[in-house]
């Protein structure tokens, strides 16, 4: 059996990784690894490959930046042709960003299967470009995995076939779980303690100008409290650079992005994390550290009913009283303490095992010839 994967951006690197080592020890599967090349700074691609232990791609679609249009657009011309070459039995797609629609959409379009890896998430938001992606890519796939009850219950709303769904767990925790001990030792140094762990790249934050000067103040403000660490996404950079002089200073250190395991130390030891990225709110809700979601919906509700989110949404004030309530109560030590990643079905680390026998099954009750 030839698997295809489609990788492109950042948080696919760490879904991904679990999936090829899980299919590397199948007997009778060959895999082939295509990057589309949406994100290409070292920093956002490389290192990931290197710290995931992931194989080189096979084939890098070198597609870049560009409006959403143009992004999908450029990966489904050009993945078209290696499809077509390659001939593979089942194409694997993670997540929800632009490079995993615009793939599904090349396959279905010339019947080759699709297996959906993160499938059935849903913030029920269509003004974000991954709600979007998320829809159209379970509409299009024929073997959905997810992570969560949750994504069963939504994709059979949507009138999915039960039949396509399996419900695996959670792979980006796969990779977590395998990775941080050695990220305990990769702790950066010269980070000063407590602190607080920012990241924010959304187009509905950084976007708006005004609301993210806004955001960066209060940021600033809370560095009188804690200091405040914040890795900045190449947008949020470009958004940043807009602004003119930041709000900085020695206790709000704004970085470079950080490789995978410089980050989930950083994660691990945080008094709490301020976000707007799905994985976060699911790697914190593991780690039972304290996660301040700054959006007004999640695709994740596991992470507020069973983990360690909450959505302070798109308000200053409740941004700053959260956090203080964290500060004045130590809440991170108490939660640490509750945590118990059993209360999270399926997030084991064996979820890309499930992944692959799920599919060596298919496979094997295939009818031959
Ligand atoms: C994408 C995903 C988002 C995911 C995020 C993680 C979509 C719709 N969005 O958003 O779901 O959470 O990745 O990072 O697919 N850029 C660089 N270097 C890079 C990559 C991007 O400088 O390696 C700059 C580009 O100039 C681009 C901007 O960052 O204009 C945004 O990149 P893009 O891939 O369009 O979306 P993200 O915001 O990264």
């Amino acid at each position: 059996m030839h698997i295809l994967h489609v990788v492109g951006a950042r948080p696919n690197f760490m879904k991904a990784a679990p999936v090829l080592h899980a299919l590397a020890s199948c007997s009778g599967v060959r895999q082939t690894l295509v990057h589309t090349g949406q994100h290409y700074d070292a920093a956002m691609s490389e290192v990931f490959f290197r710290q995931l232990e992931m194989p080189e791609p096979d084939c890098n679609l070198g597609v870049g930046s560009g409006t959403h249009a143009q992004q999908t657009a450029a990966v489904m011309l050009a993945f078209e042709p290696v499809l077509l070459e390659r001939k593979p039995d089942l194409v694997l797609v993670y997540g929800d960003v632009n490079s995993t629609v615009a793939s599904a959409l090349v396959c279905a379009k010339l019947g080759v299967a699709v297996g959906h890896v993160e499938a059935g998430l849903r913030s029920r938001d269509r003004s974000m470009p991954e709600e979007i992606n998320r829809l159209l890519t379970d509409q299009l796939s024929d073997l959905l995995f997810t992570p969560s009850a949750d994504g069963d219950e939504n994709l059979r709303h949507e009138g999915i076939d039960p039949a396509k769904i399996h419900l695996v767990g959670n792979v980006m925790i796969d990779t977590l779980v395998r990775l941080l001990p050695r990220a305990e030792r990769q702790f950066p140094a010269n980070v000063p303690t407590p602190y607080a762990l920012v990241t924010l790249h959304r187009p509905s934050n950084v976007d708006d100008l005004l609301w993210l000067r806004d955001l960066l103040a209060t940021l600033a403000e809370l560095s009188g409290q804690l200091h405040v660490i914040f890795p900045v996404h190449p947008r949020t950079r470009q958004r940043l650079n807009g602004l003119g002089s930041l709000a900085a200073g020695a206790r709000l250190r704004l970085l470079e992005p950080l490789p995978y395991l410089e980050f989930l130390a950083l994660q691990r030891h945080a008094a709490m994390v301020i976000t707007d990225s799905g994985g976060i709110q699911e790697e914190t809700t593991f780690l039972g550290v304290p996660c301040l979601t700054v959006r007004e919906n999640t695709e994740r509700p596991i992470t507020i009913t069973l983990g360690t989110n909450q959505l302070v949404g798109r308000n200053l004030q409740r941004l700053r009283s959260a956090a203080a309530e964290i500060v004045a109560k130590g809440l991170a030590q108490e939660y640490r303490k509750s945590t118990d990643s059993s209360r999270l079905p399926l997030w084991d680390g064996h979820a890309a095992e499930r992944i692959a026998k799920v599919i060596t099954q298919c496979a094997a009750n295939r009818p031959r010839g």
